[in-house]
């Protein structure tokens, strides 16, 4: 994908967010049109931090069986504490990675933050190695600033 088309996603995904009722709706809109307009994004979802457990929120994308992942696991949970974003290129070679699907090969988790406080997570898989580079990155952060706000406001 080109940064145009990135730049014109943003744009859609910030009205889309501006739009929404509230912040479930925010967070179905942001998924919703990262899932349609990034055809290598194969599952797209949200986790919301509880206490010390990551909850799966909205998603698109096969049903994961990791719907609450406790902060010391996987690579979400690694990206929460580390309160930063990880891109693994291959999961096989990643110990941390917890499957949800066999066909995964690669994943980007954001964090979603307010402040030095962590509210969640954006979490996407693809299923070819190394999908995730830094358009990606800066894109998905840009999102994850978003929801950040729709989160905080609600
Ligand atoms: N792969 C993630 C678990 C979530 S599923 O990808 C939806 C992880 O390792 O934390």
């Amino acid at each position: 994908m080109t940064d145009m088309d990135s730049g014109q996603l943003l744009v859609a995904i910030r009205s889309g967010i501006a739009a929404a009722p509230n912040a479930g709706g925010a967070m179905k809109q942001a998924v919703q049109l990262l899932k349609d307009g990034m055809p290598h994004y194969a599952w797209v979802g949200i986790y919301l931090l509880e206490g010390d457990e990551l909850v799966l929120g909205p998603f698109l994308g096969k049903p994961s069986p990791h719907t609450r992942i406790p902060l010391g696991r996987g690579i979400c949970g690694a990206a929460a504490t580390e309160k930063a974003t990880i891109i693994v290129d291959d999961v096989n070679a990643d110990p941390r990675y917890l499957a949800c699907s066999i066909e995964t090969r690669s994943e980007i988790v954001v964090p979603i933050m307010n402040g030095d406080a962590v509210l969640g997570e954006i979490d996407i898989d693809s299923d070819q190695k190394a999908a995730f580079g830094p358009a990606d990155r800066a894109l998905l952060e840009q999102v994850a600033a978003l929801l950040s706000e729709a989160l905080s406001d609600s």
